[in-house]
């Protein structure tokens, strides 16, 4: 495949002018925010984006705030040269790469925060964590201004927090959902996955097996809902799976608590630590026949 020049802009005023340019062309402009690190899932990211617009800009920030102080933001793997090339293989038009001072000028005070859904499943291991996140996008999508904005679904909790961010301060993007993406081995792809060792790579592998036998349970009417996370849970701490943060099951438009029946289409989701690593996966489930 032959690789496009993609365009590096760091400051954000230069971000809108380019992005203004664009629009006065009648383009339609997408953006896929990320930490960098890119991987296949990302790349599939941009592919998909590539569909609904025009123009594409990958932001690159490594978000200070929305890790907590025992978390991997010094360790977060940053590997910019290598990320420009990949989003030159995949014909990405620019590139936003702001400091950290650029994002978080001195003097900044401002804290962005959605309420209820973003109460327990990621939170409950990491308080502020979404604070950080829906501070960040919020700058992001105002210092850009796309038409349409593009997050992973294995974050979903993160995807349905923003969306619902974007709804209530009026932000003129489109927030859409990225397919889930898995490795060969079907491990949900993740920029924390270079991290586990091939012993503990095995191990995590039985999370994804867990969720689809939870899944076939639940819409097969096989097993009540209780029952069948409880024996995932079993499962997979037997497997090795060192803790279990969360395995849920939400109501995939608002992530109210099921755990009687699935009465609209909901979801498993699960974050787990494997060999050091917190690994996240979740999958859909449809109301049994
Ligand atoms: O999903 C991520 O990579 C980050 O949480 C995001 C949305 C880029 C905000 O920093």
């Amino acid at each position: 495949m032959i690789a496009s020049t993609v365009k590096i802009i760091r400051a954000k005023k230069e971000l809108r002018t380019q992005i203004k340019e664009w629009h006065m062309k009648g383009l339609r402009v997408g953006m896929v925010p990320t930490m960098g690190a890119l991987h296949h899932g990302h790349l599939s990211l941009i592919k998909e984006i590539q569909k609904h617009v025009d123009k594409v800009v990958v932001s690159i920030f490594v978000n200070p705030k929305q890790f907590g102080p025992n978390e991997d933001f010094d360790k977060y793997p940053r590997q910019e040269t290598a990320d420009i090339k990949k989003l030159a293989e995949v014909h990405t038009d620019l590139l936003y790469a702001p400091s950290a001072k650029e994002i978080y000028p001195e003097g900044f005070l401002t804290n962005v925060k959605v309420t209820k859904i973003t109460e327990g499943l990621c939170a409950s291991k990491r308080p502020g964590h979404f604070d950080g996140v829906t501070t960040v996008v919020t700058k992001l999508l105002l210092q850009c201004l796309p038409d349409v904005a593009l997050f992973g679904e294995k974050d979903f909790q993160q995807y349905t927090v923003l969306k619902q961010l974007a709804d209530d301060l009026d932000i003129p993007t489109e927030v859409m959902c990225g397919k889930l993406i898995r490795d060969e081995d079907g491990l949900a792809t993740s920029s924390r996955n270079v991290y586990l060792t091939p012993d503990a790579r095995q191990i995590a592998l039985e999370i994804p097996k867990t969720l689809k036998r939870i899944v076939d349970e639940i819409e097969g009417n096989i097993r009540p809902i209780e029952e069948s996370l409880n024996r995932g849970i079993e499962h997979l701490l037997k497997s090795g799976v060192k803790e279990i943060q969360y395995l849920e099951i939400r109501k995939s438009q608002n992530l109210e608590p099921v755990t009687d029946a699935i009465t609209e289409p909901s979801r498993v989701l699960i974050a787990a630590v494997v060999g050091g690593v917190r690994l996240i996966d979740n999958m859909p489930i449809q109301k049994p026949q």
